[in-house]
């Protein structure tokens, strides 16, 4: 039986009167990779924006429902501590312009305005790098501007930066779409090997990524949740024939 560290009870987000995850339960398996699939618009960035309070920044957005967090209601908890805990990595490789690869990696404790003595930032520095499977390739430029890495090393800055912070969850939005299948099967490797520490999400299009990778995978189509088991079973023996339709490339 796995443990779950994550849990929603009939989670709904919208945009305005929008209604756009329609009361998704799911429970994640912790020191596990799950991922999100389903097509377009269908509300994977949503529900992950939901996960650690990012949904309600924007302007008109609600949620309903509850999400627990090792059983606490992370809407009752500080947003600040709930992004420390369940931290977030994006599409596109946004590491801080002019930041240094250091400065980027402890950028959080430098917004949280957490002090820390230099001996620390350089352990943190290098445990973060080397969990992100970096500091091979930078730990004699650690002083270069981190947007002078190429985009998949950019990306694992970004995981690195995300590290720092010791979160408990790692979500990624599509994190290697935008990178060639080298970097890309890099980025696997490095997430296979975080699993044991950090409990993984990621929304994925690429269904051959979803299967090589996760351990759970959980369809999403028109903001419902309409599948969810273990990678294997959903895509062997998909139960819902919208999933078998979206796993064969018939939509999406
Ligand atoms: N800021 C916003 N304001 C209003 N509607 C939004 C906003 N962001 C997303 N939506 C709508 O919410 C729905 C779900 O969007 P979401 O970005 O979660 O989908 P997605 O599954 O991540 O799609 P994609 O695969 O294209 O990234 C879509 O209909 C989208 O148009
Ligand atoms: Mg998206």
């Amino acid at each position: 039986m796995e443990s779950n560290i994550i849990t929603t009870r009939r989670l709904r987000a919208y945009y305005g009167f929008d209604l756009i995850l329609k009361d998704i339960d799911i429970s994640i398996p912790r020191n596990r990779i799950t991922a999100i699939i389903g097509p377009s618009g269908c509300g994977k960035t949503t529900l992950l924006r939901c996960f650690n309070r990012l949904h309600e920044l924007t302007p008109g957005a609600k949620i309903e429902g509850k999400i627990l967090l090792e059983g606490n209601d992370i809407l009752k908890l500080n947003p600040i501590e709930v992004r420390r805990k369940i931290g977030m990595v994006f599409q596109k490789p946004n590491p801080f312009p002019n930041m240094s690869i250091y400065d980027n990696v402890i950028a959080g404790y430098k917004l949280n305005g957490t002090k820390q003595s230099k001996e620390k930032l350089d352990e943190i520095v290098e445990s973060s790098l080397k969990k992100a499977g970096l500091w091979n390739e930078v730990k004699d430029s650690l002083y270069k501007k981190g947007i002078y890495l190429s985009g998949g090393q950019q990306q694992r800055l970004c995981i690195a930066r995300a590290l720092a912070m010791n979160p408990e969850v790692l979500l990624l939005d599509e994190p290697t779409s935008a990178l060639d299948p080298k970097s890309s099967a890099y980025i696997e490797e490095v997430l296979v090997e975080l699993k044991k520490t950090v409990t993984i999400i990621i929304v994925t299009h690429n269904i051959a990524q979803a299967g090589r990778i996760s351990d759970y995978t959980a369809f999403l189509y028109l903001g419902r949740l309409i599948e969810f088991g273990p990678t294997e079973k959903v895509f062997t023996a998909p139960k819902n024939l919208q999933t078998e339709r979206y796993l064969s490339g018939k939509f999406g």
